[in-house]
Parts: structure tokens; sequence; C-alpha cells
């Protein structure tokens, strides 16, 4: 059994039976898992998540997960110590987690893995979800291998390149004429009015569990420690506070020291309500209309944005905007100097570090971790522009016409 309790209202604090809830009757709050920690703590160490499958599933003990899990090889992707960006940015201690290298090449393994066993475990036949894209491709893929059917939904807007990745698995594919938050909405009354497991509505409490695998695993890939700053990209919020909170937790469980870590949140400038909030100081996000190429993170609405403020606020972090043309050129830094291609949202994590950096806010000795959290070949039309191949006929003349004399 696992070490789960309750289902808490985050914000008046009753306790509901451990259901497909998402938010408090009484103020309408998000609803989170609540652990016995003082159990966790004494079935949990180091040397035995060390010893579990090399996959986000070394974690179960701290994951509100009962019994059998859906998985299809997420996680443990790889801490990069990323030395050759560091000079370009003149820090001496920048890691990149690489969550482009999960089953469906988003970090949305991790939450619908933890999300769809919790959907069988209820007795749900379906799941579905509002996603933004990467959400829709994961669903379709675990309930792919769950035998489940899934209705996934996505604005009409979505990356071509993120078409094929969701349809492939074959679910009910439905493409709403609108933004995100109008998909949200939509999703939010077909919630009312079906009972399916609806993975980031109903199911919302278990499926954030799945990304807080993100910060445990940087934590044990440095050596059981947390990093003096993460910058990481926020759409709903939900991903920023649960880095946050798995890091708390490893050290309430006395896994890792004292947890100092400065968290950085980046949005796209087109769609930064939570930036916006961080910087005028004001204590609640108020929505905005989305216009930005990362569109994985353009939520206007941010269910979780007044969380993540609160972390941002709290560890003495911040949080900062990039416009579409410094994402283009944060996407192209990342994969020219690391090797890494990561979509749009990664673009505005390396710019976002870059400004950090720039500005003096993050310092050339603190160990950094910027979280990479989507691959770029589903964004490819974000920087479609790099490409200008010479074309030769197959000859050594041709070849050296138009490069010259490379001998
Ligand atoms: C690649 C990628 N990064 C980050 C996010 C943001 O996650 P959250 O909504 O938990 O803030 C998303 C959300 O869809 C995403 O697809
Ligand atoms: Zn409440």
């Amino acid at each position: 059994m696992s070490y789960a309790t309750a289902l808490r209202c985050r914000k008046c604090g009753r306790e509901y039976p451990l259901e497909p809830l998402n938010l408090c009757d009484f103020c309408f709050s998000p609803l989170e898992i609540s652990y016995d920690y003082k159990r966790m703590a004494k079935a949990v160490s180091q040397e035995k998540i060390s010893g579990g499958p090399p996959n986000m599933w070394r974690y179960k003990d701290l994951l509100p997960v009962d019994g059998d899990v859906v998985d299809i090889g997420t996680g443990f992707t790889p801490l990069v110590k990323a030395d050759n960006l560091g000079r370009e940015l003149v820090l001496d201690h920048l890691y990149i987690k690489n969550d482009c290298l999960n089953p469906t090449y988003s970090f949305k393994d991790r939450v619908v893995s933890v999300a769809i066993t919790k959907a069988r475990e209820f007795g749900f036949d379906i799941v579905a979800c509002a996603s933004t894209g990467n959400l829709a491709a994961s669903v379709a893929a675990h309930a792919a291998k769950a035998n489940m059917k899934s209705y996934v939904f996505i604005p009409s807007d979505v990356e071509r390149g993120k078409l094929v990745g969701i349809a492939i698995y074959n679910p009910v594919l439905v493409m709403v004429e609108g933004s995100y938050d109008d998909v949200n909405r939509l999703c939010s009354q077909l919630a009312q009015r079906y009972n399916w497991g609806f993975i980031n509505i109903n199911l919302r409490p278990y499926y954030a569990e799945g990304s807080k695998t993100l910060g445990y695993e940087v934590a044990e890939q440095l050596g059981w420690c947390a990093p003096d700053c993460v910058v990481a990209p926020a759409g709903s919020g939900l991903l920023f506070t649960r880095i946050w909170k798995s890091l708390d937790e490893l050290s309430m469980l006395g896994l890792i020291g004292p947890v100092n870590t400065h968290m950085y949140l980046t949005q796209a400038a087109g769609c930064s309500p939570i930036v916006n909030a961080f910087q005028s100081g004001a204590l609640h996000v108020h929505p905005v209309k989305p216009n930005t190429i990362a569109k994985s993170i353009a939520i206007g609405n941010p269910a979780d944005g007044y969380y993540a403020l609160r972390v941002a606020r709290q560890c003495g972090g911040g949080a900062c905007a990039i416009t579409d043309e410094e994402l283009v050129e944060g996407m192209k830094l990342l994969a020219e100097t690391e090797g890494i291609f990561a979509e749009a949202a990664g673009g505005v994590v390396i710019a976002g570090l870059k400004k950090l950096v720039a500005s003096g806010v993050i310092k050339r000795n603190e160990l950094t971790v910027a979280f990479i959290t989507g691959a770029g070949l589903k964004t490819q039309e974000a920087v479609a522009e790099v490409v200008h191949p010479f074309v030769i006929k197959p000859t050594l003349e041709s070849f050296e016409e138009v490069a010259g004399n490379q001998a």
C-alpha cells in the first residue's frame, strides 16, 4: 500500500478520501495528496532507491500508487553536465535535465504514468485529457499500453509535428477551435457529464505527483543533494511547484540535507501571466490571451499559477519572460553547444537562464539545473530557418564548387 492518506485542500485544509476528485467542495481550491511521511521515512533509503528500476518507478514509495503500474519506460533521463553552454553563459556548474528522452519525448510521461495507473485502480475504462500537445501524445500512448480507450482534446493550432505523434497511438483525437483555455473549459464540462478519468482534471492530484520524479532524479543524480538554482518552464505552473515539493520531501525524509534552492520560473512573453504577477508584486495571477510560438506552455489562465508564484517568492527565486525571438535563439544555443534539440518551451528555459545569469541573479559558482521538458522535433517550425544545405551533384567537383577545397 502507498503512504498516501488523503486528498487535502491547499487552501482550507479540508480532507477528502483518495478518489478521483480535484477541487474542494467548500472553497474550490485544488486538492493535493497528503502522505504519512513518518511511515514513509522508515521505508525509504538512498540504497533502496538506488537499487530500484532505472526508471521513475524507483521512487514508487514516494508516489500515491498501490499496485501494478502502467509503465512505458519513463524517467531516469540524463542529467548532462553542460560545460559548453556553461562556458558560453559564464556558469561553472551547469546541468541540463534532458527530459526529451522519455518515451513520447516530453516530461508528460511522468505525470501520465501515475495518473493512468490511478485511473485503472479507480476502475475507469476511458481516459481523457485537455492538452497543449505533449500530454495528448502521452495519454494516448499510455492508454494503448493499458488497453484503455482515450479521448484527447487539443487546440486546433497545435504544431503539425505533434499531430502524428499523438494519432499514431490511435486515440479519439479531437481538435477544438479555440485556445488551450477553451479546451480546458470544455473538458471540465465533459468531466461533469461523463464518467471518464480525465488525466489533468479529476485525476489532477495524482497527475501532479508524477512531476516530483524530475526533482527526485536530479537530487539523486547530483549525489543526493539539491541544486542551488533551478530554471524551469511554467504553463499551468504545476510542474514548477512539484519540483520544489520533491526537494522539500527528500529533505524532510532525511535523504538530502536542508534545501536552499532558488527556483526560477520561465514563460514566453506572449503568455506570461505568472511572470507578470511576480514582477508586479501581485498576490494573484490575472489571465492573459496567449500569443506565442511556445504553444506547449501557452496557458493564459494557469490553474496552479498562484502556487507557482508562491514557490518562486518563498524560496528567493524569480520569474522571467522571454520573447519568441529570444526563445528561438535559446533553442539554437542549446543545440549548438550541447547537442540537445529542445522544443520551444526548452528555448524559453535556456533564454531565461541566459538572462538570469547576465543580470547577475544566478551567480557563476551556483550549481544550476535547467529543465528541458520536451523535444525539438515536435516544434520544428520554430527553427525551420536553420535549414540551408549545400545542394550538389554526387561528384567531387560539385562539392568543391560550392564548399571550396576543404583538403
Ligand atoms: C514541454 C512542456 N514543458 C512544460 C510544460 C508546463 O507544465 P505545467 O503545465 O505543469 O506548468 C508543458 C505543459 O504542457 C510542456 O508540454
Ligand atoms: Zn477548501
